[in-house]
């Protein structure tokens, strides 16, 4: 979130009302001049319901593992719509990221699930009869 919210902080640095008109974030400028806004790309103000936690280890993993698929895409849609190198650089390396993210989530979901498997005792803690 810090990467992309400098990112889009040195984009629109030094632009003016007509800048943000010319690129169709004239609302963006109205509201909230040059201060970030999170929102996603139609607009969508960021919710805190965007994080999905269950309380379950496998489910919660799965969900980590989903979002971070989910980011990667994005990543790839965003690489799609521009032609500015150097913001190409960031998602790119972003983009990385998210990968690695996934594969350690996924590394951490088959130790869960292994663990499970062999324990006398469920995740929360209670004994299970094995
Ligand atoms: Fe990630």
């Amino acid at each position: 979130m810090e990467m992309i919210a400098a990112l889009v902080f040195k984009l629109v640095d030094g632009a003016s009302c007509e800048d943000f008109k010319e690129a169709g974030w004239e609302g963006q400028f109205v509201q909230h001049n040059h201060g970030l806004f999170w929102t996603d790309a139609n607009g969508i103000p960021w919710s805190a319901k965007y994080i999905a936690c269950l309380g379950d280890p496998i489910t919660d993993l799965t969900e980590d593992m989903a979002a971070e698929q989910k980011a990667r895409t994005t990543y790839e849609h965003l690489i799609a719509c521009t032609d500015d190198e150097c913001v190409k650089d960031t998602l790119r390396f972003l983009w990385e990221r998210e990968v690695v993210h996934f594969q350690r989530f996924g590394e951490m979901l088959n130790t869960v699930q292994e663990w499970m498997a062999n324990s006398k005792h469920c995740w929360m803690g209670h004994r299970t009869e094995k």
